[in-house]
């Protein structure tokens, strides 16, 4: 190992701006006793509003734990996450269900999707959830990136795991949350759709000013972001600013302890 642990929170590229997702010594243990697994052991991480940042490191090292905490969806061991002012670790669980509907997006591993539920009304579901109108226009444009619009009156059985995937993100995104949450969004897209999906990200990053934390093992997919967050057994070992495919994998190497064996 190279790096030391960060025990600073960590530089974002825009200093001046009050993160809109902060973690502070973040721990969580799985299971109890002997059987404990130590996912996460004290991470401290600031999100910047309008950024993009991608979670790297290997398998096991507790990117999805770590976004299972930032998302609420977990409860934290130790540490606290706040998304602007509101600390999501001290509220309860009603106001948690209501703060995440409407202020944050995820796409997971799994798709989540309802399956009596067409593609469109699992899109629109958060919305409907909220009582909030659908914006045809955002519609519109998120279902035609995605490549859905003609897949709409389909329901999730009914579609291929990267349109299941894709409709996954459109409900990520309709409520035009304050940040959007994404383990491995393009894991079972092909090249073409990935590529497409990672614009939309950076799109709605870029030009509607939404926040994107995106886990990934892809360094490809990860050069898209502003930045990566190199995670190595529930630390945080370092952060790549631009990252490119190179510099990204040389990152990656460098997490890897001396006596590995592949
Ligand atoms: N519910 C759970 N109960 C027990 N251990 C768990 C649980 N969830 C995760 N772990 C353990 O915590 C550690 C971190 O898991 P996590 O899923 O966060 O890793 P990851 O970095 O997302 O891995 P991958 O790249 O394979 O998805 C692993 O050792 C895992 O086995
Ligand atoms: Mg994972």
């Amino acid at each position: 190992m190279t790096a030391e642990p960060t025990t600073e929170p960590l530089r974002t590229d825009r200093p001046d701006t009050t993160p809109v997702l902060r973690a502070r010594g973040l721990t969580k243990v799985h299971g109890r006793g002997d059987a404990s697994v130590t996912a996460l052991a004290g991470v401290d991480l600031d999100i910047a509003p309008g950024s993009f940042t991608a979670v790297m490191g290997p398998s096991g090292s507790g990117k999805s734990t770590l976004l299972h905490l930032l998302a609420g969806l977990d409860s934290v061991t130790s540490g606290t996450v706040h998304l602007g002012d509101d600390e999501l670790t001290a509220i309860g669980d009603k106001e948690l269900t209501l703060l995440r509907r409407d202020r944050m997006g995820f796409v997971f591993q799994s798709f989540n999707l309802l399956p009596m539920y067409t593609a469109r009304q699992n899109i629109v579901l958060p919305l409907d959830l909220a009582g909030r109108e659908v914006d045809p226009e955002w519609f519109a444009q998120l279902v035609d990136i995605l490549g859905i619009a003609d897949r709409l009156t389909h329901r999730p059985a009914e579609l291929s795991g990267g349109q299941q995937q894709r409709v996954a993100i459109a409900r990520a995104l309709i409520t035009r949350p304050d940040v959007v949450l994404a383990d491995e969004p393009t894991g079972n897209l092909d090249l073409r759709s990935g590529a497409e999906v990672l614009s939309l990200l950076r799109t709605s990053v870029r030009e509607l000013g939404r926040t994107v934390v995106m886990v990934t093992h892809d360094p490809a997919a990860a050069s898209h972001a502003e930045r990566v967050v190199l995670i190595a057994d529930g630390l945080v070992r370092g952060t790549i600013d631009r990252p490119t495919p190179t510099s990204v994998i040389a990152g990656l190497e460098a997490l890897r302890p001396d006596d590995e064996v592949a």
